[in-house]
């Protein structure tokens, strides 16, 4: 996405890819993008403190070792993420800034003091966050636009068809949907052609493969994952004490409490015998997993220093093979994880959790 032209406690692990580093496409009508993306959340809200020259050295480094994927959302920090991103592209080498494609989720309501206040999707809402997120990135177009969560209020047609007239204008390349469920899926690609569906998918993640992964592949339609991590819990770098600030998102994450966060740390020691045979770290081998769910899944990892990102890097080359997939999946079955994904207020926003029906069932 071209723009207006213009530093670790843990040690750096494992090998560097060999460079270009391999493609994936965003489905059958959206851009081809580097195997990993970056996701650049926890750069500026979420995780708690981030620290700015090292969020924007990971960006660079990131370019540098060819990822051409950056997600953000345009409520990261109220804009902080989008002009985060902007100053690292700025200041990276053309060739790089020129490579790179920005994905922006936008919709989501929040107060001065963070609270989040709902969704609004509605066609004049789209057109305003669009134009405060071209300016914001100091850009004339987002390469990847999609809504942050499905609102209740606003059917899905008009939303992707407002995203869809973006389109037409110039303002956007390519239109994603996120944590939507099956049918959203198929009524917006039904509008106009969809590249991705953003969604939580990883070794304890796995709801989208009964039916969101079916319906995203019958349509062409990518997966780009996140969570692949578990927010940090599964990359073999989370223990039990670690302290949370109040802001952060994990403090109330049901899956990193109490009962559920014993339980769940207990996969991932499991998970660390199979990775040490393997000759990977928990992380990579997380993320090695998730790309060999396949070739239309593009892992977003939420790295934030550049050794995290060297060591999600050394995923690429690693090759599970069936014995060391049914390794990793003995470890960490399907299912196993303890907890909800989001706390229960979150839940009810995501419109890919809402039950349906079973078919046959009355
Ligand atoms: N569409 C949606 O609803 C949605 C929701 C959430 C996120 N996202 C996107 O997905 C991106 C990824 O976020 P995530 O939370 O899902 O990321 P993740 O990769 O599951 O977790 C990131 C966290 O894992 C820790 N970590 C440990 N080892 C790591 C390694 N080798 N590489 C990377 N991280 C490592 C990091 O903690 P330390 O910082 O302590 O090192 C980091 O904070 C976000 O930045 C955002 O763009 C989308």
């Amino acid at each position: 996405m071209p723009t207006q032209p213009s530093a670790a406690t843990s040690p750096a692990p494992s090998t560097r890819p060999t460079t270009p580093l391999p493609v994936r496409r965003l489905g059958a009508t959206g851009p081809g993008v580097s195997a990993l993306g970056l996701g650049c959340m926890g750069m500026s809200a979420l995780y708690g403190e981030a620290d700015r020259a090292e969020s924007l050295a990971t960006v660079h480094a990131a370019l540098d070792a060819g990822i051409t994927l950056l997600d953000t959302g345009d409520f990261y920090g109220m804009g902080h993420n989008e002009l985060l991103i902007a100053e690292a592209l700025r200041t990276a080498p053309s060739a790089a800034r020129e490579r790179a494609l920005v994905s922006v989720k936008f919709g989501a309501l929040r107060a001065p003091d963070g609270a989040w206040l709902g969704y609004d999707g509605r066609p004049a809402a789209v057109k305003n966050f669009l134009a405060h997120s071209l300016q914001r990135l100091g850009t004339g177009h987002i390469d990847i636009y999609r809504l942050s969560r499905v609102d209740p209020q606003v059917p899905i047609e008009e939303t992707v068809g407002a995203i869809a007239e973006a389109v037409q204008a110039g303002y956007v390349r390519h239109i994603g949907l996120s944590e939507a469920g099956p049918e959203t899926i198929r009524r917006a690609a039904a509008v106009a052609p969809v590249a991705d569906v953003q969604i939580e998918y990883s070794l304890i993640s796995r709801g989208i493969e009964d039916e969101i992964l079916p319906v995203c592949r019958e349509l062409g339609i990518a997966v780009t994952a996140y969570g692949v991590l578990s927010r940090g819990l599964i990359s073999g770098h989370w223990s039990a004490g670690r302290r949370l600030s109040p802001d952060d998102f994990r403090a109330l994450s049901p899956r990193f409490g109490g009962e559920h966060l014993t339980r769940n740390l207990a996969l991932v020691e499991s998970l660390r015998a199979v990775a040490a045979d393997l000759g990977l770290t928990v992380a990579q081998t997380a993320i090695a997993w998730v790309l060999a769910q396949g070739e239309d899944i593009v892992p977003l990892i939420g790295a934030r220093r550049r050794d995290r990102l060297t060591e999600a890097l050394g995923a690429l080359g690693a090759r599970l093979g069936p014995d060391g997939l049914a390794a990793v999946e003995q470890a960490v079955p399907a299912g196993a994880a303890s907890g909800e994904r989001y706390p229960a207020a979150q839940m009810a926003h995501l419109d890919s959790e809402r039950r349906r029906p079973r078919p046959g069932t009355p």
